[in-house]
């Protein structure tokens, strides 16, 4: 069994829970047959190409990014994207956020043109990256700077105009912090930046199984309750939901 194989078929044996101990037994694994371990790049490339063709689903993607966002040391990827020249006159807007592209130094077995999109989203204290759902998207997000107060939903279904969705995750997601949506998992994200600026690392991959994606804006405070926890939330364009959403006026 190759070094990948292996890495996945532990990740496939362990619940999310253990995700933190089984992460310390594949350090020890790792550096004991390979002391200089392929870069994480290359391994985060290979995980999107592996979802992008269907060898892994969503959620595995999802816990297998997870594992990763957490080994990668938060400095090293700061230094390898060129952070601190990438936010450089960064133009914070009112309301919402503002995102840059990521471009990746060249690296060997790293491919050129990525199997991913990646950008840095960054906002101003009280700014939000406004509470929405997704279509044949996944994306994995890691907090390269401040804090945000970040909520998940799994999204059940659509329903003409409406989500109905049902919370999963509500936190602060501090520096180093990780969070991800797909079509299977805690699909509806929303931020609020709770530092005077803030930032996340986004891996983003669009049009998965063969469809367009799309992206549902949610009115989350216009919210009703169903049965089973589950809520009916209508769904907005995006100019309202951001001049609704774009900047936290309920403290
Ligand atoms: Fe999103």
């Amino acid at each position: 069994m190759n070094r990948r194989a292996f890495t996945k078929e532990l990740l496939a044996t362990v619940s999310s829970f253990a995700l933190m101990d089984s992460l310390f037994a594949y350090n020890a694994f790792e550096n004991k047959i390979k002391p200089i371990a392929d870069h994480w790049a290359i391994q985060l490339n290979e995980f999107c190409s592996d979802l992008r063709t269907e060898s892994i689903d969503a959620a595995q993607w999802q816990a297998y990014m997870e594992v990763l966002y957490q080994q990668i040391q938060l400095e090293d990827l700061l230094k390898f994207i060129n952070f601190d020249n990438l936010i450089k006159g960064f133009k914070y807007p009112d309301l919402g956020v503002h995102t840059k592209p990521v471009k990746f130094p060249k690296l060997s077995g790293l491919p050129e043109q990525t199997a991913f999109m990646k950008k840095v989203f960054g906002m101003k204290k009280d700014r939000a990256i406004i509470p929405h759902g997704h279509s044949n998207m996944a994306s994995a997000h890691l907090v390269l700077k401040g804090e945000m107060h970040l909520r998940h939903y799994e999204k059940i279904r659509q329903e003409e105009e409406n989500l109905i969705i049902k919370p999963t995750i509500d936190h602060i997601a501090k520096l180093g912090d990780n969070s991800s949506i797909s079509d299977e998992k805690d699909n509806v994200h929303w931020f609020i930046a709770n530092t005077e600026t803030a930032f996340t690392f986004d891996v983003i991959l669009l049009d998965l199984n063969g469809q367009s994606y799309d992206i549902q804006n949610i009115d989350i405070y216009e919210s009703q309750n169903l049965s089973n926890g589950t809520m009916r939330v209508p769904i907005l364009d995006v100019h309202t939901a951001l001049k609704k959403y774009g900047k936290n006026t309920h403290h």
